[in-house]
């Protein structure tokens, strides 16, 4: 009898100790680190069918972020895996390869620059055209033209070759082509989506891309050659910066109205654009011609993310002066235009706008009127 209570005892202590042990708090914890488990593994898994199934066709960048969004669609942003976090912030690894970037699954780098298109670099290039546009409409409304103080004269002087008309057609017309076509290849997805649609989007990317293209050729030959042939015109003088000073006299208001500054062939207001167009025009160039030859280059991603950025960042700026140089030689200065077209200037402009060449070349002989 003491034998089966001592039994009984023993027996009961044993299935105490067993029951405490396989208690529900413990039981629970290890099914959470199963699900735990789980989950990360059908992570992996999912993001192995992705990029299986996207892989060559589709960046491996795009494959990730569809990831991300197919995770972050089933849970909230804390319910991503802190593998897959850690990815997202750029964690890198250990690797052989000597690539840059080859140690992190997610080229963060060249992602922040990619970012950049979308971001600052669209909305500038567009405000630099049609901000500027209406930035100088007003201003021409609100000033005025500049005229000719005394009215044509009837006599004309030869201002620019024909050469140089060639030349500066041949630069003017692919770049406005390139600005137009630009605008829609960069800020296209931005700035006109709502208004176009997707279909409409796709036709206009696929019509600019190959005139960027072409127009690029012509742009840069005629381009370095007018850099070249106008240097001569352009070196700074010590009256450019009064020439600053009252605007050019082309403010038709207050103390800077009838001011007529001195000038050379190129007043300062023309040789800050023409050093703009120089410097600027270059980086276009050189920039450009990264992204229309990346194998004969042989650029890397990030080289030609960074050729992308310049390119863009110089187009802003010539853009948002081409706006004002078409401005100024079309509606601000009466009887500029003209030039472009026969060569001649009206000798009362040369008075009026470029003095100093005008008594120069008067002065020198070498003044050139037209005859018949
Ligand atoms: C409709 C478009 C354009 C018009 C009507 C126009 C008109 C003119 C005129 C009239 C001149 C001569 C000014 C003078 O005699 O002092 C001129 C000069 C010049 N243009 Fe244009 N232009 C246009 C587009 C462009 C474009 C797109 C560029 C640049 C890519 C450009 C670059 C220049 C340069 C660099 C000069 C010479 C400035 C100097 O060295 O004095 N033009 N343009």
């Amino acid at each position: 009898m003491r034998a089966t209570i001592t039994s009984a005892l023993l027996l009961g202590f044993v299935l105490a100790i067993m029951a405490l042990a396989v208690s529900p708090p413990a039981l629970a914890k290890a099914s959470e680190a199963e699900q735990q488990a789980q989950a990360k593994a059908l992570q992996a898994a999912q993001l192995a069918e992705i990029d299986k199934a996207t892989a060559p066709e589709v960046p491996l960048i795009r494959s990730a972020q569809a990831a991300e969004e197919m995770i972050s669609n089933q849970s909230n942003a804390e319910g991503l895996s802190p593998l897959w976090t850690a990815v997202r912030e750029g964690q890198t690894g250990r690797t052989t390869s000597k690539s840059p970037f080859a140690d992190s699954f997610i080229n963060q780098y060249d992602f922040m620059l990619i970012e950049q298109r979308p971001g600052w670099l669209s909305k500038a290039l567009t405000f630099s055209l049609f901000g500027m546009i209406v930035v100088f409409a007003v201003f021409v409304l609100v000033n005025g033209a500049s005229k000719l103080e005394k009215g044509f004269s009837g006599v004309e002087v030869r201002r620019w070759s024909n050469v140089d008309i060639w030349v500066h057609w041949l630069m003017a017309i692919p770049c406005i082509l390139l600005i137009l076509t630009g605008l829609a290849l960069l800020a296209g997805r931005w700035v006109f989506a709502d208004w176009l649609g997707p279909q409409g989007l796709a036709t206009l990317a696929a019509m600019a891309k190959p005139i960027h293209d072409y127009m690029a050729l012509p742009f840069a030959l005629f381009g370095v050659i007018a850099m070249l042939r106008w240097m001569k015109h352009n070196i700074p003088a010590g009256y450019d910066l009064k020439w600053f000073t009252v605007v050019g006299g082309y403010l038709n208001f207050g103390p800077f109205k009838g001011q007529h500054p001195d000038a050379g062939f190129s007043n300062a207001g023309e040789k800050l654009w023409y050093w703009s167009f120089t410097l600027f025009g270059l980086a276009i160039i050189v920039s450009g011609m990264f992204l229309l030859f990346p194998e004969a280059l042989s650029t890397s991603r990030t080289d030609a993310l960074w050729a992308l950025l310049i390119h863009a960042s110089a187009a802003i700026v010539i853009t948002g002066f081409t706006v004002v140089h078409i401005f100024m030689a079309t509606v601000l200065s009466e009887g500029g235009m003209v030039n472009m077209v026969t060569g001649y200037c009206d000798e009362n402009w040369a008075k009026q706008h470029h003095n100093v060449w005008y008594d120069e070349i008067k002065a020198d002989g070498s003044i050139e009127y037209k005859t018949s």
